[in-house]
């Protein structure tokens, strides 16, 4: 009984931690995102009908290729988080 409650207990705690991991990741990608992606378009293109963005897949690339326009050299390890902000908060694949 005992060993059980641990287990469930540590199931718990894990949860929580991945939990923080995401909004750390999602409040990374946000701000790097307002400071870096609001020059050329707004939020508008990420909701718009005809988006051209269909997969988590092609969302880090196009991420990537706009990145590419900023031409900001250290935003490399943000690509991620900023994706990851999209995909919460706009595309939800
Ligand atoms: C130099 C200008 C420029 C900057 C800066 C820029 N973008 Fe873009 N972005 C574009 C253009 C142009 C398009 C295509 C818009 C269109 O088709 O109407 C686009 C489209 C997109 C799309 C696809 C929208 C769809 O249709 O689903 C995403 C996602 C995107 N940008 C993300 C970003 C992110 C993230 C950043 C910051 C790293 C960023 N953009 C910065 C020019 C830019």
């Amino acid at each position: 009984m005992k060993k059980l409650f641990l287990l469930i207990t540590l199931l718990a705690f894990s949860s929580i931690a991945q939990a923080e991991n995401d909004d750390e990741l999602y409040n990374e990608g946000k701000e790097a995102h307002q400071t870096h992606c609001t020059k050329c378009h707004g939020d508008e293109v990420y909701t718009r009908e005809n988006r051209f963005i269909k997969s988590m897949e092609a969302l880090s690339k196009q991420v990537e290729r706009c990145k590419e326009n900023t031409g900001v050299a250290w935003f490399d390890e943000d690509t991620e988080a900023v994706a990851h902000f999209l995909n919460k908060k706009y595309y939800k694949f």
